[in-house]
């Protein structure tokens, strides 16, 4: 075979495999699109189980470790509602992705990573995880600089009971909750979230304890139920979740298919 037969064949072999790999890529956008239109359609109808309507029950699609090109085809699917809990993550995408999507900072926050966040994200819609009053203060502090309207927060409870880093205990909540309403001008209390299991999944217990929660702090902050959000339920627990009262929940796998950590360690 002559030499110039021989690069004649390498390049349509190399275009050949691009080529797959971009319709594969391609694929793949496509089904998290349709997965999406699946979850939409669960949610309303889980909606109606509970007496509500769909538009008050909130899917965040969870990107993480999912690349922009993703996010961008549901973007064009029309979903707006996208949430992330790794910090660099987020900021390395915002700039990458139109700016009229509603960030959610999903989990636990280093409070000394606040900074950065509110910086980073103009369009930072809600940070569904202040657990702790340092983290709520950094929050503060940052909007107050940066002179934006008030953030929505949920304060992070621990439902599980089992022994975790992050989230508060129930007993805890209504302080926190308080601590964010009356010192933390520039925040605005939301209501409350939480992950359920350590192993991330939930049982209903954990939806029963969120929702008790919320009466408490309704009660001593003098806020109506109605006006506090509970986000709770995730891929495999989202309709319970919702049936129990959720008004957000947040699905990751379901829509965009299994996560891949291995560029994080
Ligand atoms: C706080 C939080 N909520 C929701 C999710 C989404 O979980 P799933 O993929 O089970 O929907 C994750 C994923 O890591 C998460 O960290």
């Amino acid at each position: 075979m002559d030499g110039s037969l021989d690069a004649t064949i390498s390049i349509k072999l190399e275009n050949a495999i691009s080529l797959s790999s971009s319709t594969m890529a391609a694929a793949a956008e496509g089904a998290a699109a349709q997965a999406l239109r699946n979850v939409l359609h669960r949610v309303t109808q889980a909606a109606q189980r509970s007496g509500r309507a769909s538009h008050q029950v909130r899917v965040v699609a969870v990107s993480k470790t999912k690349p922009s090109s993703m996010i961008r085809d549901l973007y064009d699917a029309s979903h707006r509602h996208f949430g992330e809990n790794y910090v660099q993550e987020l900021l390395d995408k915002v700039p990458e992705l139109p700016d009229d999507i509603q960030w959610h900072f999903i989990g636990h926050l280093q409070s000394n990573k606040a900074k950065a966040l509110v910086a980073g994200v103009p369009n930072l819609f809600m940070v569904e995880g202040v657990d702790n009053v340092k983290v709520a203060n950094n929050l503060d502090k940052a909007i107050a600089s940066l002179e934006r309207p008030p953030l929505k927060v949920l304060v992070q409870v621990n439902t599980s009971g089992e022994e975790s880093k992050y989230g508060v205990e129930p007993s805890e909540c209504v302080d926190l909750a308080k601590h964010v309403k009356l010192q933390c001008p520039n925040l605005r209390f939301s209501g409350l979230m939480t992950i359920g299991m350590l192993d991330y999944t939930s049982r209903p217990e954990n939806f029963r304890t969120l929702s008790e929660c919320r009466s408490r702090v309704s009660k001593e902050l003098e806020i109506p139920e109605d006006e506090l959000e509970l986000s709770m339920g995730m891929s495999g627990d989202f309709e319970q979740a919702i049936e129990m009262g959720s008004t957000n929940v947040r699905i990751g796998s379901t829509i965009f298919g299994p996560r891949d950590y291995s560029a994080k360690k």
